[in-house]
Protein backbone atom coordinates (compact mmCIF):
# COMPACT_ATOMS: atom_id res chain seq x y z
CA UNK A 1 0.00 0.00 0.00
CA UNK A 2 3.03 2.33 0.78
CA UNK A 3 4.87 1.40 -2.27
CA UNK A 4 6.71 4.44 -3.77
CA UNK A 5 4.49 6.67 -1.60
CA UNK A 6 5.92 10.03 -1.09
CA UNK A 7 5.29 10.31 3.00
CA UNK A 8 6.40 14.00 4.27
CA UNK A 9 7.07 12.77 8.26
CA UNK A 10 7.02 16.86 10.59
CA UNK A 11 8.64 15.81 13.55
CA UNK A 12 7.87 18.49 16.29
CA UNK A 13 9.55 18.99 19.73
CA UNK A 14 7.89 16.27 21.77
CA UNK A 15 9.79 13.61 23.76
CA UNK A 16 7.97 11.02 21.51
CA UNK A 17 10.13 12.47 18.51
CA UNK A 18 12.65 9.38 19.64
CA UNK A 19 10.43 6.62 18.23
CA UNK A 20 10.41 8.13 14.95
CA UNK A 21 13.40 6.76 14.29
CA UNK A 22 11.90 3.54 14.27
CA UNK A 23 8.80 4.80 12.09
CA UNK A 24 11.13 5.85 9.49
CA UNK A 25 12.70 2.73 9.44
CA UNK A 26 9.05 0.64 9.20
CA UNK A 27 7.62 2.94 6.52
CA UNK A 28 11.05 2.49 4.50
CA UNK A 29 10.86 -1.27 4.67
CA UNK A 30 7.40 -1.04 3.48
CA UNK A 31 8.17 0.59 0.47
CA UNK A 32 7.72 4.53 0.81
CA UNK A 33 10.34 7.36 0.17
CA UNK A 34 10.30 9.33 3.47
CA UNK A 35 11.07 12.81 3.50
CA UNK A 36 11.57 14.27 6.94
CA UNK A 37 11.08 17.62 8.55
CA UNK A 38 12.32 18.27 12.06
CA UNK A 39 11.01 21.46 13.86
CA UNK A 40 13.15 23.42 16.10
CA UNK A 41 12.11 21.32 19.10
CA UNK A 42 12.35 18.22 17.16
CA UNK A 43 15.93 18.89 17.22
CA UNK A 44 16.90 18.41 20.67
CA UNK A 45 15.09 14.91 20.65
CA UNK A 46 15.95 13.44 17.46
CA UNK A 47 19.52 14.31 15.77
CA UNK A 48 19.41 15.36 12.04
CA UNK A 49 22.00 12.63 10.83
CA UNK A 50 20.16 9.73 12.80
CA UNK A 51 17.26 10.92 10.42
CA UNK A 52 19.20 11.17 7.28
CA UNK A 53 20.51 8.26 7.68
CA UNK A 54 17.16 6.09 8.49
CA UNK A 55 15.13 7.48 5.69
CA UNK A 56 17.99 7.76 2.74
CA UNK A 57 17.19 11.62 2.47
CA UNK A 58 18.05 15.26 3.10
CA UNK A 59 16.37 16.10 6.12
CA UNK A 60 14.73 19.46 6.45
CA UNK A 61 15.53 21.90 9.21
CA UNK A 62 15.09 25.32 8.13
CA UNK A 63 13.25 26.84 5.69
CA UNK A 64 16.68 28.75 4.26
CA UNK A 65 18.84 25.47 4.25
CA UNK A 66 20.30 23.94 0.42
CA UNK A 67 18.80 21.52 -0.08
CA UNK A 68 20.26 20.53 -3.73
CA UNK A 69 17.63 18.17 -4.95
CA UNK A 70 14.44 19.25 -3.96
CA UNK A 71 13.17 21.44 -7.07
CA UNK A 72 12.62 24.78 -5.71
CA UNK A 73 11.69 25.98 -2.72
CA UNK A 74 9.29 25.86 0.24
CA UNK A 75 6.94 24.33 -1.35
CA UNK A 76 8.54 22.10 -2.72
CA UNK A 77 7.66 18.92 0.02
CA UNK A 78 4.03 19.91 -0.16
CA UNK A 79 3.36 19.15 -3.70
CA UNK A 80 5.60 16.08 -3.37
CA UNK A 81 3.65 14.76 -0.77
CA UNK A 82 1.08 11.89 -1.06
CA UNK A 83 0.67 12.20 2.36
CA UNK A 84 1.54 14.10 5.39
CA UNK A 85 2.32 13.00 8.80
CA UNK A 86 2.93 14.97 12.33
CA UNK A 87 3.91 12.52 14.92
CA UNK A 88 4.20 13.71 17.18
CA UNK A 89 2.40 16.62 17.29
CA UNK A 90 2.64 19.10 20.19
CA UNK A 91 -0.22 21.50 20.92
CA UNK A 92 2.01 24.70 19.98
CA UNK A 93 2.06 22.92 16.51
CA UNK A 94 -1.87 22.12 16.55
CA UNK A 95 -2.34 25.73 17.49
CA UNK A 96 -0.18 26.94 14.89
CA UNK A 97 -1.75 24.78 12.41
CA UNK A 98 -5.10 25.52 13.19
CA UNK A 99 -4.45 29.26 12.79
CA UNK A 100 -3.30 28.88 9.51
CA UNK A 101 0.49 30.23 10.56
CA UNK A 102 3.88 29.28 8.51
CA UNK A 103 6.75 30.47 10.30
CA UNK A 104 8.61 27.30 9.66
CA UNK A 105 9.38 24.66 7.14
CA UNK A 106 6.71 22.46 8.49
CA UNK A 107 3.66 24.98 9.09
CA UNK A 108 4.30 25.82 5.78
CA UNK A 109 4.19 23.18 3.85
CA UNK A 110 1.17 22.12 5.85
CA UNK A 111 -0.88 25.45 4.76
CA UNK A 112 0.52 24.96 1.08
CA UNK A 113 0.14 21.06 0.39
CA UNK A 114 -3.66 19.34 -0.97
CA UNK A 115 -2.59 15.94 0.46
CA UNK A 116 -4.20 14.06 3.44
CA UNK A 117 -2.70 15.36 6.58
CA UNK A 118 -2.28 13.00 9.49
CA UNK A 119 -1.77 14.07 12.79
CA UNK A 120 -0.70 12.09 16.17
CA UNK A 121 -0.84 14.72 19.42
CA UNK A 122 1.37 13.64 22.04
CA UNK A 123 1.64 15.52 25.28
CA UNK A 124 0.97 16.23 28.84
CA UNK A 125 -2.84 14.96 29.46
CA UNK A 126 -3.61 18.91 31.00
CA UNK A 127 -2.88 20.56 28.06
CA UNK A 128 -4.11 17.59 25.36
CA UNK A 129 -7.68 18.26 27.56
CA UNK A 130 -8.00 21.70 27.55
CA UNK A 131 -10.38 23.35 25.12
CA UNK A 132 -7.97 25.06 23.75
CA UNK A 133 -6.35 22.44 22.41
CA UNK A 134 -9.62 20.24 21.60
CA UNK A 135 -10.80 22.91 19.89
CA UNK A 136 -7.84 23.46 17.32
CA UNK A 137 -8.01 19.48 17.21
CA UNK A 138 -11.63 19.86 15.85
CA UNK A 139 -10.84 22.46 13.81
CA UNK A 140 -8.30 20.43 12.07
CA UNK A 141 -10.48 17.89 11.69
CA UNK A 142 -13.49 19.96 9.95
CA UNK A 143 -10.60 20.91 7.72
CA UNK A 144 -10.29 17.39 6.77
CA UNK A 145 -7.18 16.55 8.69
CA UNK A 146 -7.16 12.54 10.30
CA UNK A 147 -6.75 12.69 13.99
CA UNK A 148 -4.75 9.57 15.18
CA UNK A 149 -5.68 9.73 18.82
CA UNK A 150 -3.17 9.39 21.86
CA UNK A 151 -2.84 6.77 23.84
CA UNK A 152 -3.45 6.30 27.40
CA UNK A 153 -0.72 5.71 29.79
CA UNK A 154 2.40 6.75 31.88
CA UNK A 155 3.48 10.50 30.30
CA UNK A 156 7.22 11.31 30.37
CA UNK A 157 5.84 14.55 32.74
CA UNK A 158 6.19 11.60 35.35
CA UNK A 159 1.96 11.33 36.01
CA UNK A 160 -0.58 9.34 34.19
CA UNK A 161 -2.97 9.97 31.61
CA UNK A 162 -4.04 10.54 28.40
CA UNK A 163 -1.29 11.85 25.90
CA UNK A 164 1.35 9.07 24.83
CA UNK A 165 1.95 8.97 21.36
CA UNK A 166 0.53 5.52 19.75
CA UNK A 167 3.39 3.08 18.59
CA UNK A 168 4.90 3.60 15.07
CA UNK A 169 2.91 0.40 13.48
CA UNK A 170 -0.03 1.61 15.01
CA UNK A 171 0.70 5.11 12.66
CA UNK A 172 1.44 2.92 9.90
CA UNK A 173 -1.75 1.09 10.04
CA UNK A 174 -3.61 4.51 10.39
CA UNK A 175 -1.82 6.14 7.32
CA UNK A 176 -2.29 2.77 4.91
CA UNK A 177 -5.83 3.24 5.28
CA UNK A 178 -5.85 6.44 3.19
CA UNK A 179 -4.62 4.35 -0.01
CA UNK A 180 -6.42 1.30 0.60
CA UNK A 181 -9.32 0.76 -2.03
CA UNK A 182 -12.24 2.65 -0.46
CA UNK A 183 -14.12 0.34 2.30
CA UNK A 184 -17.35 -1.25 1.12
CA UNK A 185 -18.55 -2.71 4.82
CA UNK A 186 -22.08 -1.98 3.61
CA UNK A 187 -22.25 -3.68 0.88
CA UNK A 188 -25.43 -5.99 0.47
CA UNK A 189 -27.16 -4.00 3.09
CA UNK A 190 -30.57 -1.60 2.60
CA UNK A 191 -30.41 1.49 4.88
CA UNK A 192 -33.30 3.69 5.48
CA UNK A 193 -32.18 7.10 6.69
CA UNK A 194 -34.80 9.92 7.72
CA UNK A 195 -33.43 12.98 8.13
CA UNK A 196 -34.39 16.98 8.53
CA UNK A 197 -37.74 18.23 10.10
CA UNK A 198 -41.07 17.71 9.20
CA UNK A 199 -43.58 20.64 8.57
CA UNK A 200 -46.88 20.71 10.07
CA UNK A 201 -49.19 22.93 7.71
CA UNK A 202 -51.40 25.92 9.77
CA UNK A 203 -53.02 26.97 6.26
CA UNK A 204 -51.68 27.06 2.36
CA UNK A 205 -48.60 29.91 3.37
CA UNK A 206 -47.55 28.70 7.15
CA UNK A 207 -46.49 25.95 8.67
CA UNK A 208 -44.95 24.30 12.31
CA UNK A 209 -41.74 23.40 11.63
CA UNK A 210 -38.17 23.01 13.98
CA UNK A 211 -35.12 23.76 13.89
CA UNK A 212 -33.44 20.75 12.12
CA UNK A 213 -31.15 21.10 8.98
CA UNK A 214 -30.92 17.57 8.23
CA UNK A 215 -27.09 17.79 8.36
CA UNK A 216 -26.53 14.67 10.34
CA UNK A 217 -29.25 12.48 8.64
CA UNK A 218 -27.88 13.84 5.57
CA UNK A 219 -24.20 12.68 6.50
CA UNK A 220 -25.05 9.59 7.39
CA UNK A 221 -26.93 8.58 4.69
CA UNK A 222 -24.09 9.60 2.66
CA UNK A 223 -21.35 7.87 4.45
CA UNK A 224 -23.99 4.73 4.61
CA UNK A 225 -24.08 4.88 0.68
CA UNK A 226 -19.95 5.69 0.14
CA UNK A 227 -19.82 2.09 2.76
CA UNK A 228 -21.41 0.26 -0.32
CA UNK A 229 -25.19 0.24 1.18
CA UNK A 230 -27.55 0.61 -0.98
CA UNK A 231 -29.75 3.46 0.81
CA UNK A 232 -32.97 5.44 1.06
CA UNK A 233 -33.24 9.12 2.39
CA UNK A 234 -36.40 10.40 3.69
CA UNK A 235 -35.91 13.38 4.31
CA UNK A 236 -37.96 16.55 5.02
CA UNK A 237 -37.45 20.10 3.26
CA UNK A 238 -34.10 20.73 3.51
CA UNK A 239 -31.79 23.09 2.22
CA UNK A 240 -28.71 20.91 2.09
CA UNK A 241 -28.32 19.87 -2.21
CA UNK A 242 -29.59 16.48 -2.86
CA UNK A 243 -27.00 13.67 -2.07
CA UNK A 244 -26.27 11.45 -5.04
CA UNK A 245 -25.72 7.94 -5.19
CA UNK A 246 -28.83 6.62 -3.17
CA UNK A 247 -33.16 7.01 -4.18
CA UNK A 248 -33.93 10.40 -2.04
CA UNK A 249 -37.95 10.70 -1.08
CA UNK A 250 -38.83 14.19 -0.06
CA UNK A 251 -41.71 14.53 2.03
CA UNK A 252 -43.42 17.62 4.15
CA UNK A 253 -45.42 16.39 7.00
CA UNK A 254 -45.24 13.64 9.47
CA UNK A 255 -47.14 11.51 8.07
CA UNK A 256 -46.16 11.95 4.91
CA UNK A 257 -42.96 10.35 6.33
CA UNK A 258 -44.78 7.68 7.77
CA UNK A 259 -46.33 6.72 5.04
CA UNK A 260 -42.97 6.70 3.02
CA UNK A 261 -41.28 4.82 5.88
CA UNK A 262 -43.58 2.27 6.64
CA UNK A 263 -43.46 1.46 2.28
CA UNK A 264 -39.48 0.83 2.71
CA UNK A 265 -39.23 -0.62 6.13
CA UNK A 266 -40.08 -4.38 5.56
CA UNK A 267 -37.04 -4.52 2.84
CA UNK A 268 -34.73 -2.62 5.18
CA UNK A 269 -31.78 -4.49 7.12
CA UNK A 270 -30.79 -1.19 9.06
CA UNK A 271 -33.14 1.96 9.60
CA UNK A 272 -31.64 4.64 11.33
CA UNK A 273 -34.50 7.80 12.10
CA UNK A 274 -32.51 11.10 12.51
CA UNK A 275 -35.60 13.17 11.32
CA UNK A 276 -36.83 15.72 13.97
CA UNK A 277 -40.42 14.72 13.60
CA UNK A 278 -43.19 16.76 14.87
CA UNK A 279 -45.27 15.78 17.69
CA UNK A 280 -48.23 17.40 16.79
CA UNK A 281 -49.93 18.88 13.97
CA UNK A 282 -52.95 21.55 13.25
CA UNK A 283 -56.25 19.95 14.17
CA UNK A 284 -58.24 22.42 11.77
CA UNK A 285 -56.18 23.62 9.07
CA UNK A 286 -57.32 25.96 6.80
CA UNK A 287 -57.73 25.79 2.98
CA UNK A 288 -57.32 29.62 2.80
CA UNK A 289 -54.72 31.91 4.72
CA UNK A 290 -55.82 32.49 7.87
CA UNK A 291 -56.76 36.68 7.88
CA UNK A 292 -55.48 38.31 11.08
CA UNK A 293 -58.27 39.73 13.11
CA UNK A 294 -57.88 42.26 16.78
CA UNK A 295 -57.93 39.16 19.08
CA UNK A 296 -55.83 36.57 19.97
CA UNK A 297 -55.46 33.24 17.22
CA UNK A 298 -56.01 29.66 19.47
CA UNK A 299 -54.42 26.94 16.80
CA UNK A 300 -55.59 23.55 17.99
CA UNK A 301 -53.14 20.80 17.58
CA UNK A 302 -53.70 17.40 17.47
CA UNK A 303 -51.22 14.23 18.31
CA UNK A 304 -49.04 12.86 15.29
CA UNK A 305 -47.79 9.22 14.94
CA UNK A 306 -45.02 8.39 16.74
CA UNK A 307 -43.21 6.40 13.20
CA UNK A 308 -39.95 4.72 15.52
CA UNK A 309 -42.71 3.78 18.11
CA UNK A 310 -44.55 2.15 15.44
CA UNK A 311 -41.75 0.61 13.48
CA UNK A 312 -40.06 -0.80 16.89
CA UNK A 313 -43.30 -2.69 17.07
CA UNK A 314 -42.66 -4.39 13.71
CA UNK A 315 -38.95 -4.77 13.78
CA UNK A 316 -37.91 -8.36 13.06
CA UNK A 317 -34.90 -10.12 14.81
CA UNK A 318 -32.69 -9.49 11.76
CA UNK A 319 -33.40 -5.49 11.30
CA UNK A 320 -31.39 -3.06 13.33
CA UNK A 321 -33.34 0.11 14.39
CA UNK A 322 -31.69 3.37 15.67
CA UNK A 323 -33.38 6.30 16.92
CA UNK A 324 -32.34 9.90 17.66
CA UNK A 325 -32.71 11.70 20.91
CA UNK A 326 -32.29 15.42 20.97
CA UNK A 327 -32.86 16.74 24.56
CA UNK A 328 -31.68 20.06 26.42
CA UNK A 329 -32.48 18.32 29.61
CA UNK A 330 -32.07 14.69 31.87
CA UNK A 331 -29.91 13.71 28.41
CA UNK A 332 -29.03 10.02 29.40
CA UNK A 333 -32.33 9.37 31.58
CA UNK A 334 -34.89 10.71 28.66
CA UNK A 335 -32.55 8.64 26.04
CA UNK A 336 -32.98 5.73 27.89
CA UNK A 337 -36.77 5.70 28.19
CA UNK A 338 -37.01 6.40 24.44
CA UNK A 339 -34.09 3.13 23.47
CA UNK A 340 -37.06 1.03 25.85
CA UNK A 341 -40.61 2.24 24.76
CA UNK A 342 -39.36 2.34 20.88
CA UNK A 343 -37.86 -1.04 21.31
CA UNK A 344 -34.10 0.57 19.11
CA UNK A 345 -31.03 -1.31 18.98
CA UNK A 346 -29.20 1.75 19.53
CA UNK A 347 -30.11 5.74 20.56
CA UNK A 348 -28.15 8.54 19.65
CA UNK A 349 -28.82 10.74 22.72
CA UNK A 350 -27.23 14.62 21.45
CA UNK A 351 -27.93 17.69 24.04
CA UNK A 352 -29.38 20.34 21.67
CA UNK A 353 -28.99 22.93 23.77
CA UNK A 354 -25.21 22.74 24.03
CA UNK A 355 -24.06 25.30 20.46
CA UNK A 356 -21.36 22.84 19.34
CA UNK A 357 -23.89 20.05 19.12
CA UNK A 358 -27.83 19.46 17.68
CA UNK A 359 -29.58 21.30 15.33
CA UNK A 360 -28.02 23.38 12.41
CA UNK A 361 -24.31 22.96 13.08
CA UNK A 362 -21.20 21.21 11.44
CA UNK A 363 -20.25 19.20 14.79
CA UNK A 364 -22.16 17.38 16.94
CA UNK A 365 -21.27 15.88 20.66
CA UNK A 366 -23.34 12.34 21.63
CA UNK A 367 -23.68 9.80 23.48
CA UNK A 368 -24.60 6.26 22.01
CA UNK A 369 -26.62 4.05 24.37
CA UNK A 370 -27.24 0.04 23.43
CA UNK A 371 -29.87 -2.31 24.63
CA UNK A 372 -27.45 -3.95 26.88
CA UNK A 373 -27.23 -1.20 28.88
CA UNK A 374 -23.60 0.85 27.63
CA UNK A 375 -23.39 4.67 26.92
CA UNK A 376 -20.09 5.15 24.97
CA UNK A 377 -19.52 9.30 25.04
CA UNK A 378 -18.24 10.10 21.83
CA UNK A 379 -15.41 13.29 21.39
CA UNK A 380 -16.66 16.09 19.63
CA UNK A 381 -16.42 16.17 15.93
CA UNK A 382 -17.93 16.87 12.38
CA UNK A 383 -21.18 15.26 11.94
CA UNK A 384 -19.57 13.73 8.74
CA UNK A 385 -16.83 12.07 10.89
CA UNK A 386 -19.36 10.98 13.34
CA UNK A 387 -21.49 9.18 10.86
CA UNK A 388 -18.85 6.88 10.24
CA UNK A 389 -18.32 5.77 13.69
CA UNK A 390 -22.02 5.43 14.21
CA UNK A 391 -22.45 3.15 11.25
CA UNK A 392 -19.68 1.42 12.50
CA UNK A 393 -21.56 1.07 15.86
CA UNK A 394 -24.59 -0.32 13.50
CA UNK A 395 -22.37 -2.42 11.91
CA UNK A 396 -21.35 -4.24 15.46
CA UNK A 397 -25.03 -4.67 16.20
CA UNK A 398 -25.41 -5.80 13.04
CA UNK A 399 -22.48 -8.45 13.01
CA UNK A 400 -23.52 -9.80 16.20
CA UNK A 401 -27.16 -10.06 15.13
CA UNK A 402 -25.84 -12.25 11.97
CA UNK A 403 -23.80 -14.46 14.62
CA UNK A 404 -27.13 -15.16 17.04
CA UNK A 405 -29.26 -15.89 13.64
N1 LIG B 1 -39.86 10.20 16.13
C1 LIG B 1 -40.76 9.65 15.23
N2 LIG B 1 -42.03 10.10 15.17
C2 LIG B 1 -42.45 11.08 15.99
C3 LIG B 1 -41.55 11.66 16.92
C4 LIG B 1 -40.25 11.20 16.96
O1 LIG B 1 -40.37 8.74 14.49
N3 LIG B 1 -43.71 11.51 15.92
C5 LIG B 1 -38.48 9.67 16.21
C6 LIG B 1 -37.39 10.66 15.82
O2 LIG B 1 -37.08 10.54 14.44
C7 LIG B 1 -36.23 10.24 16.70
C8 LIG B 1 -36.90 9.67 17.94
O3 LIG B 1 -38.24 9.35 17.55
O4 LIG B 1 -35.46 9.22 16.14
C9 LIG B 1 -36.96 10.58 19.14
O5 LIG B 1 -37.47 11.83 18.75
P1 LIG B 1 -37.57 13.02 19.82
O6 LIG B 1 -38.23 14.20 19.17
O7 LIG B 1 -36.24 13.22 20.50
O8 LIG B 1 -38.51 12.37 20.93
P2 LIG B 1 -40.03 12.15 21.06
O9 LIG B 1 -40.30 10.69 20.99
O10 LIG B 1 -40.80 13.02 20.11
O11 LIG B 1 -40.27 12.60 22.58
P3 LIG B 1 -40.21 14.09 23.22
O12 LIG B 1 -40.67 15.05 22.15
O13 LIG B 1 -41.14 13.99 24.38
O14 LIG B 1 -38.79 14.30 23.63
Amino acid sequence: MLKNKNIVLGVTGGIAAYKCVDLVSRLRKKGAEVHVILTKGAQNFVAETAMREISGNSVVTSMWQDIPHYDVEHIALANLADLVLIAPATANLLAKAAAGMADDMLTTTLLATKAPVFFAPAMNSNMYENPVTQNNICALQQRGWHLIPPASGHLACGTDGIGRMPEPSELIEAVEGCFRPKCRSMAGLRVLVTAAGTREPIDPVRYIGNRSSGKMGYAIARAAAELGAEVTLISGPSALPVPPGMNVLQVESARDMRRLVLDAFSSSDIVIKAAAVSDYRVKNTSDHKIKKNDTELTLVLEKNPDILRELGQLKQPQQILVGFAAETQNLVQYAQSKLEKKNLDMIVANDVSNPKAGFNVDTNLIKLLKRDGSIEEIPLMSKKELAYVILSRVMELKNMNGAIE
